[in-house]
This record gives C-alpha cells, structure tokens and sequence, in this order.
C-alpha cells in the first residue's frame, strides 16, 4: 500500500492539517517529518476545532498511529502541553509515538531567534520566534541535543555544557544578553525526558512494518514548499526542508524515496503568507480584507495558527504554484478554501510575471527580482454562489468548475481534492487519493 505525502505548496496554512483528517481516514499510520512548533494545523471535527503544532492530525482517530519522526524539531515543554491539552479534550494519546533521533529545542534556541531577528532590524524575516531555526543550525553544527540525550543526565550534561559554551558566548559577546546556566538547563530537561520516555520509540520501523503489512502510511508536512530552504523565496523561507524531495518527507521518518508513491500537493485557491519577504501577488485593497475576514467572527479568518499575525494574502499564483508542482514532484493537488471565493465577483490568476517589460513563467531566484516583478494576470468570472454544501464535481457551479480546470491546466497537476469548508465532510473528492 502507498506511502502518500501530504506537502503545503504554497508559502504555509494551505489547510495541510485538515487534508490529512480527511485523507486519515483510510491510513494506518500518520507522521510528522519536518519542521517543529512553528506550524500550527487546525482540524474541525464533530469533536471541535484543534489547533495541533507537533502532534500529527491523525491523533484526533481512536485507531492510528502517529509519530513525530527524527526530522522534526522538538520542544518538549510544548509537545507535553500538547499532550496535556489533548488527554483533557478527551483525545487518546497513547498512540503517539516521538523519534529518539529527533533535535529538541534548547532555551538557547528560543532566545537567539529571538536576537537574531532584533539584529536583523527591518530585513527581519518574521519567524515565528520559536526557536526552530536556531535548533535546527545546531543540528547541522552537530552542536544539537536529541531526544534520546534527554534521557540520561550522563548524555544530556556534557552534549548541553558544549553547546553552551558556544552559545554564551554569542549571546553576551555578541548580542550583550545574558547567558544561560548549563545545570539548571539540565534538571529542566531531564524532568521533561522523564515525562516524554513513555512515548519514545523507533519510528523508522513503524512506517516500515505498517508499509510492508499492506497498511496505508500518511506522511504530514508542515510549512509550505515555498518557504523551503533549497526551493523557496531564500532568505525569507524557514530552516528546514518542507517539501516532498527525498531531503525532506524520507528522510524525516527514515525511509527512502522508492517507498514514497504519492505526494499530494494542498494549495489554497488563492495566497497567503505571514512572515515577511517576496509576495508577487499580494493584494492590499478590500478584496484582502474580505478574504482575510472570510470566516473571522467564528475564529477562521486568516490569522495564524500559531502566532495570531494577520496573513498576507494574494491572488493564486500559476507560477509559484507550478514551480511547487514541479519540484515536489506532485501527483495531485488538494485545493481549499474554495469557499472563500464564494462572494468574490471576478476572481484573478497570475499566469506570468512582467519584469521590465518582459514576460517571466519561472520564479526568480534573485530576491530582488522577485520582489520586483509585477504579476500578470488572467480573470475569471466568480460564481457567487454558496459552495460548502456541494459534495461532487458536477453540482459545483460552472464558473467555480472552469476555475478549477483552469488551476489544473496552469500548474500541471490534477486536482483531486477539493475542500469548501473547514469540516471533516466538507471535502469533493474528484479522484481518492487512496
Ligand atoms: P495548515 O497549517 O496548512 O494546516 O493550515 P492552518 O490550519 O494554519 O490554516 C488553514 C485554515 O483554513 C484553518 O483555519 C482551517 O480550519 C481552514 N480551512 C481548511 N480548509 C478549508 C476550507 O476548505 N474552507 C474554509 N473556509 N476553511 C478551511
Ligand atoms: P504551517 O505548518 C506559515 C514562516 C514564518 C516566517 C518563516 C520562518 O502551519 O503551514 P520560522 O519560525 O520557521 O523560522 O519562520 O516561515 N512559517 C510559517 N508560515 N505556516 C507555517 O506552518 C509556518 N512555519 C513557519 O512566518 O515567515
Ligand atoms: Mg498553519
């Protein structure tokens, strides 16, 4: 049976949280590969509405089990509070399982995004300050702790003195705050390892084992492919590898490209980014505030998830998206939010950009470029009708159907998903997935 990834393709909060609920369904397994507590994944189930950071949407299914794999940032207070919020909404956490491979996030980490983007002044990239960054920094520095380090004080102490006497050393020296104490660092994180071991366990040959047995296996992503390190809007991207490449979903859980058969790409049916950096498309006039609004009296307008920073938001773009398409090697596309546009009278695309005259069809990598380009767009009559009760193709309204069409033919990649509300059963599947 496949191993699915399921990948944001645009700049984050593409709905990747309520995709794998709904595509959760069938699998057995659901893991988290990369990034750490800088995503945030809403699910709205006839449970209620949960905000996940670390844990994997599959979490919210009695029977499934969900692991965090060794590719992923981890902060052990957050995951335990995590924990704790879930256990008291009633949610079974016995199924989750943590890597003992995986980086944890130091206070050092939290304390030098925090520094590092002070320094940066107004070319700041607006992370979301928690720390993954600078963790993962220290992982490629093999300066980083893991999950199993926090296990015995005879592997925590001296991995945590090291780091420290590198990183008090930036922080008084070069930045004038005040250092951290090793011990105290220490006793902190042994108490959270004590309270995370039950959880710890080998990852690599769950996915494996329910992979051979014939069981599905959902690969949750996080962040969105335009804001990966090797692919994205660099600098302005995250410090990890959110896209689909073998990098990234593989070798987060442990596996190799060749047992990935599907990677389904979840785009909004528009843009938004929070953060700061390139935007060809960003859009700063009523339209922005009625999709951004779309939904706010309830707590769903485009605010987000983990920081509550109004998102930046823009028409869909053919050419970032494709871009995304292409190097993800996607097999299908999960499109949300089409609702959103339900009241929109004339919706736009971007099909190209104009630089200086001249027509572009790939992103630039130069940032400056980027940031200069003017998009090009193609409109679309909008269907102004309400979408969130349609469950097949057929009933959408044609206007909205032709929109479709017209995305699929931009970016090259079936859409076989179509979500037109945040519920569970708010879904058109055009193809399974599974
Ligand atoms: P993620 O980070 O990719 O999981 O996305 P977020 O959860 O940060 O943001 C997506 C938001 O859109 C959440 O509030 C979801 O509940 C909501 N959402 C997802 N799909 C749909 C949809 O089709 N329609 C509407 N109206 N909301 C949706
Ligand atoms: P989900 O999984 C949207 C953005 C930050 C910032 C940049 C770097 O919910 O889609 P970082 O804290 O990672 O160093 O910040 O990346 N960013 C996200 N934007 N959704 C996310 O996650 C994001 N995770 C990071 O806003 O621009
Ligand atoms: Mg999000």
């Amino acid at each position: 049976m496949p191993i699915v990834v399921v990948v944001g393709g645009q700049w984050g909060d593409e709905g990747k949280g309520r995709i794998v609920d709904l595509l959760a369904r069938k699998a057995r397994v659901v893991a988290r590969y990369s990034a750490g507590n800088n995503a945030g994944h809403t699910i709205v189930n006839d449970q209620g509405e949960f905000k996940l950071h670390v844990v994997p949407a599959g979490i919210l299914y009695p029977d499934k089990t969900c692991v965090i794999g060794n590719g992923v940032a981890v902060d052990p207070e957050v995951l335990l509070g995590e924990i704790d919020g879930l256990q008291s909404k009633g949610v079974d956490t016995s199924r989750l399982v943590l890597s003992d491979r995986a980086q944890v996030i130091m206070p050092w980490h939290c304390e030098l995004d925090r520094l590092d983007e002070l320094a940066r002044g107004d070319k700041a990239i607006g992370t979301t300050g928690k720390g993954v960054g600078p963790c993962f920094v220290d992982k490629v520095a093999r300066r980083g702790i893991r999950v199993a380090d926090l296990l015995r004080a005879e592997d925590l102490q001296p991995r945590v003195e090291a780091a420290l006497a590198y990183h008090n050393k930036v922080i008084t020296a070069v930045y004038g705050g005040e250092p951290l104490d090793a011990d105290r660092c220490c006793a902190a994180y042994l108490e959270f390892g004590k309270r995370l071991a039950p959880f710890v366990g080998d990852v690599q040959d769950i996915v494996l084992t329910a992979h051979r047995r014939g069981d599905y296996v959902l690969l949750e992503g996080a962040q969105g492919s335009l804001l990966d390190l090797d692919h994205g809007t660099y600098p302005y991207v995250t410090s990890s590898v959110p896209s689909s490449s073998s990098s990234g979903a593989g070798l987060g859980v442990g596996i190799g490209p060749t047992d990935i058969q599907r990677v389904v790409g979840v785009f909004k049916s528009y843009c938004t980014r929070v953060g700061n950096g390139p935007f060809p498309t960003e859009l700063f006039d009523d339209t922005a505030t009625m999709l951004r609004d779309h939904g706010k009296e309830d707590g769903r307008g485009e605010y987000g998830t983990t920081t509550g920073r109004p998102r930046r938001i823009g028409w869909l773009d053919a050419v970032a998206a494709r871009y995304s398409v292409r190097f993800n090697g996607l097999s299908a596309v999960a499109l949300t939010r089409l609702d959103v546009l339900d009241n929109v009278p004339t919706i736009k695309i971007c099909t190209a950009y104009d630089l200086d005259g001249e027509t572009v069809e790939t992103l630039p990598a130069r940032q400056s470029v980027l940031e200069r380009v003017k998009p090009i767009y193609e409109e679309l009559p909008g269907w102004q009708t309400q979408t969130t009760e349609v469950r097949n193709f057929d009933d959408l309204p044609r206007q909205a159907q032709a929109f479709i069409r017209r995305v699929e033919q931009l970016i090259e990649c079936p859409v076989d998903v179509i979500s037109v509300g945040p519920s569970r059963e708010q879904a058109i599947i055009v193809n399974p997935i599974f």
